[in-house]
């Protein structure tokens, strides 16, 4: 018998090999594409510390959704930057604010041909930034703040989003949207819910993103990062109230957790590869330091391999081009 007796490598001998016994795989149906639409521009602005990513407006967004569509993208996810802010973020709820606009001309472009969702969270909506209405002494007021969800999850189902995604971190903000979207007549609109979302420093450049007015941090309601076992409470709490799909995000620095949520979880399992992960691959490519397509897919891939079903990442058009194109 010859030495040594088991030789894994046959199976990676070449690329029709490794392709015929990869474990995990990404297909266009898996990502879903996260946008930002901002009120009174009239040309796209590019986001420094993004590279790559702009903040739409109407018209380039209809674009954005209809490509990505175009290449079987499996769905879409809208931030709204409105022109005036204020203490409640009472943009949020006019139906004809920049991101519910923005759902609407989304829908009307693509149909039923992706799923479109929206970002349900007052952050890019009130002027001191916060996810929420605050108290007087300052301090984010929970259950306020839910009865405005409620509010905006309705508008935004009525602008024709097929999924909310409430990000706000809020205890019981799943139930409150449920309940007010099924009284509303909304019982087919869905909720991902962002379950186990840290407060992670690699939002950085999402701040810039959406021209955000925060000053602190939101160590108040998004998970501590030391945390894991919490965020199987956060998942099972969101699962009681009804969520349809749950979200960890972010994901790289969180690969863990997603493993553990996506075994607990009987819904569908979701990944946000944040503004952060994508700013430090583009910017080590930028240097020559990493092979950016190769980064992209491996990170991808990776967030896949942990447990994830869909991801959203800012390359989903991207790597649905890759993908379709045979790489
Ligand atoms: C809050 C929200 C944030 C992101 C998505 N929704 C920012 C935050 O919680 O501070 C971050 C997304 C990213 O970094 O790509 N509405």
């Amino acid at each position: 018998m010859s030495f040594p007796t088991h030789r894994p490598r046959r199976l990676r001998q070449n690329a029709a090999m490794r392709r015929l016994v990869a474990e995990t795989r990404i297909h266009p149906a898996d990502l879903i594409l996260p946008v930002f639409v901002r009120e009174g521009i009239t040309e796209p602005v590019a986001l420094q510390s993004m590279p790559g990513v702009v903040q739409h407006t109407r018209d380039t967004l209809k674009a954005a959704a209809a490509e990505a569509a175009g290449l079987g993208v499996g769905g879409i996810m809208l931030f709204g930057i409105p022109e005036t802010r204020d203490a409640t973020g009472s943009a949020s709820l006019d139906p004809d604010g920049v991101l519910n606009d923005g759902i609407r001309a989304v829908k009307e472009e693509v149909g039923d041909s992706m799923v479109v969702m929206s970002d349900l969270c007052l952050d890019e909506f009130t002027d001191h930034g916060h996810c929420g209405v605050l108290t007087e002494g300052g301090a984010v007021d929970n259950d306020a703040t839910l009865e405005i969800y409620g509010r905006m999850g309705v508008a935004q189902a009525e602008a024709g989003a097929d999924l909310v995604g409430p990000s706000g971190m809020m205890d019981g903000q799943v139930a409150v949207i449920r309940q007010d979207l099924d009284d509303a007549g909304h019982q087919d609109t869905g909720i991902l819910a962002y379950a186990a979302k840290y407060s992670s420093a690699f939002y950085g450049p999402f701040r810039e993103a959406v021209d955000s007015q925060l000053t602190g941090d939101r160590k108040t309601y998004q998970m501590d990062p030391a945390n894991r076992r919490e965020a199987l409470l956060e998942v099972s709490l969101d699962l009681d109230e009804g969520a349809d799909m749950v979200m960890v995000k972010p994901a790289m620095s969180y690969l863990d957790i997603l493993r553990d949520v996506a075994d607990a979880s009987d819904v569908p399992v979701s990944a946000y590869q944040i503004s952060g992960e994508y700013a430090m691959i583009e910017a080590a490519a930028a240097n020559g330091w990493i092979d950016r397509d190769a980064a992209v897919m491996e990170s991808v891939l990776s967030i896949r391999r942990a447990g994830a079903d869909t991801v959203l990442t800012y390359w989903a058009t991207e790597l649905a081009r890759w993908i379709k194109e045979g790489r």
